[in-house]
């Protein structure tokens, strides 16, 4: 079996990417948040230091790229290419996100499934990279897998992730199963199942249930419990984890109200991992003071 870490915008930037493959591993490929290129330079410079291959040493890493440009993106695989050595990159087809969607992105490129095939049509006349595809299956309606199904297949895609919900869905309710499957059991494409895996045994009993997957991605599964895959969720472990990615911020973030902001939003995730303790979690929310940050959290036991 395969396992990818899922690309989180915000949260599984370089800093966090290098600290849980030191503190846990386990991971096959690190997919990143998705890049958009804008129009005057393809990538800023934030997305610029994601992707530095001194900034991943030793990690497998798909960049990826969001838009619905096939210029953008044959540009920006040819950048990523000769400056950067990649060799793989992903497209985003899943994102839910309003602001995305309304321009035709993400998930909103799966409502113009003409469009889609004219896009890719133009990229692989040019290609000279692997591509691959993380998309939701429709953004209305489940029949709308059914035709991108067979506009997938028509076209020589790496890999195809697949969170199976539609993009109206956003993250409620059950993934679609039986749509994964049914594109499982026809498609000529290697398939990786990506969406609601929490726990190792959730992940096991997926692998078991369909012969014909052995590729797994997870998301906020493995950023609730990073010790989750390795059976390794102890204190001190996720003590070092922890200091490892706030000195990763406190060196490039101007100041500690940005390096408090992202850890903030780091406990909105791991404040489960940590029962019974909600007055020091609320304290953690609440401070301002990177000192006092320091001692709260050696005070969660
Ligand atoms: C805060 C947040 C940011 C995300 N950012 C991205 C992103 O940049 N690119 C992408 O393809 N998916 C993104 N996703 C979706 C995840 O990669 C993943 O597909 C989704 O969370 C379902 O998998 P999970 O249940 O294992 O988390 C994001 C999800 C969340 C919650």
């Amino acid at each position: 079996m395969q396992v990818y870490f899922a690309p989180l915008e915000g949260i599984t930037g370089y800093v966090f990417r290098n600290a849980y493959a030191k503190y846990y591993g386990g991971v096959d490929k690190y997919f990143t948040p998705f890049i958009s290129p804008h129009t005057k330079k393809l990538m800023d410079t934030r997305e610029k230091r994601d992707i530095l291959p001194e900034n991943n040493q030793g990690l497998y890493i798909v960049p990826q790229v969001l838009t619905n440009k096939a210029e953008d993106l044959i540009d920006i695989c040819k950048q990523l290419k000769e400056d950067y050595g990649y060799e793989e990159i992903n497209l985003n087809l899943g994102c839910p996100s309003k602001t995305v969607t309304t321009k035709g992105k993400g998930s909103g490129f799966l409502e113009y499934p003409d469009q889609m095939e004219e896009f890719f049509d133009r990229f692989f006349k040019v290609a000279d990279v692997k591509l691959s595809i993380k998309t939701r299956i429709g953004y209305w309606d489940v029949e709308e897998a059914e035709r991108l199904f067979h506009l997938y297949e028509r076209f020589p895609f790496e890999e195809i992730i697949i969170h199976p919900r539609l993009g109206c869905e956003m993250y409620k309710g059950t993934p679609h199963y039986e749509v994964f499957e049914r594109y499982l059991e026809r498609t000529k494409h290697s398939l990786c199942y990506n969406g609601d895996i929490n726990s190792l045994e959730a992940l096991q009993n997926l692998d078991s249930r369909w012969e014909k997957c052995d590729k797994f991605m997870l998301g906020r599964g493995l950023i609730a419990r990073p010790g989750m895959l390795s059976n390794q969720e102890d204190r001190e472990t996720f003590q070092k984890f922890h200091d490892e990615i706030l000195e990763g911020y406190d060196a490039y973030m101007c100041g500690d109200r940005n390096t408090l902001f992202k850890m903030k939003e780091l406990w909105s995730w791991w404040a489960v991992m940590f029962p019974g303790q909600e007055k020091t979690l609320k304290k953690i929310k609440k401070t301002n003071d990177l000192r006092e940050y320091r001692l709260l959290i050696k005070d969660l036991s």
